[in-house]
């Protein structure tokens, strides 16, 4: 079989998949949590690989960037592939100044104004929230040395446009972060009826200009991804 866009065949996923956006991402937490981890796909570079965790079946599986990108990989999944719960791994732009970089924010709920969410349910500004089981686990974990966050984040289309009234407004509205994926993986697990969580990493912020060295970069994913393997060990 197959997809347009996934080169595997029935069954070559886990119901639990793991997606950070950059498949060498995938292929580092292939080789960092699975057993006996093999390649599924690699349709456009987009990694995806299948094996055990702790005994589970576990596939990771990256989305590239933004909200177009995910949506095909994440609809696919679920809907060709069986895959039950998706959690993004992935980095974040801190915008509150409750936020530091390094820290981990898990999305409770992804505010967005894209277009993606205007053409699937036109006329409502639909909700876009992470599934409460994953979120509950992920909120109970704790990581030795990084704090976790729970709360809303924006979901944006652009990376580099500097909107700074939107930003100071979403801010003063509770809003944790930036990023670009989340909303788009809510929405498509929603419609597909599958549940979805992504964890982030504050990688810079918006307010202090400060950015990760390599060595915290990487300590920061694994607090991430430790956080992301909580909310699906039930
Ligand atoms: N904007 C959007 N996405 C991001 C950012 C950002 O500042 N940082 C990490 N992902």
């Amino acid at each position: 079989m197959g997809t347009p866009h996934i080169a595997a065949e029935a069954g070559d996923f886990a119901p639990d998949v793991l997606m950070p956006g950059d498949p060498r991402r995938a292929r580092r937490i292939a080789d960092l949590v699975l057993e006996d981890a093999r390649q599924v796909t690699d349709v456009r570079g987009i990694l995806g690989f299948t094996g055990t965790h702790e005994g589970r079946p576990l596939s990771v599986m990256a989305s590239g960037m933004g909200m177009p990108s995910l949506t095909i990989y994440a609809t696919e999944l679920i809907r060709f592939y069986g895959v039950r719960r998706i959690v993004r791994v992935g980095t974040c732009g801190g915008m509150s100044p409750d936020v530091d970089v390094n820290d981990v924010v898990v999305a409770l709920a992804a505010h967005t104004d894209s277009g993606m969410t205007a053409s699937r349910i036109p006329g409502v500004h639909f909700s876009h929230v992470a599934t409460f089981d994953l979120v509950r686990r992920a909120a109970a974990h704790v990581v030795a040395g990084a704090r976790t966050h729970v709360g809303a984040v924006l979901t944006s289309d652009h990376f580099y446009l500097e909107r700074p009234e939107l930003f100071r407004l979403l801010t003063a509205h509770g809003t944790l972060a930036v990023e670009m994926e989340a909303a788009a993986l809510y929405a498509a697990a929603a419609a597909e009826g599958a549940q979805a969580l992504a964890v982030l990493t504050v990688s810079d912020h918006l307010l202090t200009a400060v950015e990760l060295t390599a060595d915290e970069r990487e300590r920061a994913f694994h607090s991430a991804l430790e956080v992301a393997l909580a909310a699906l060990a039930d």
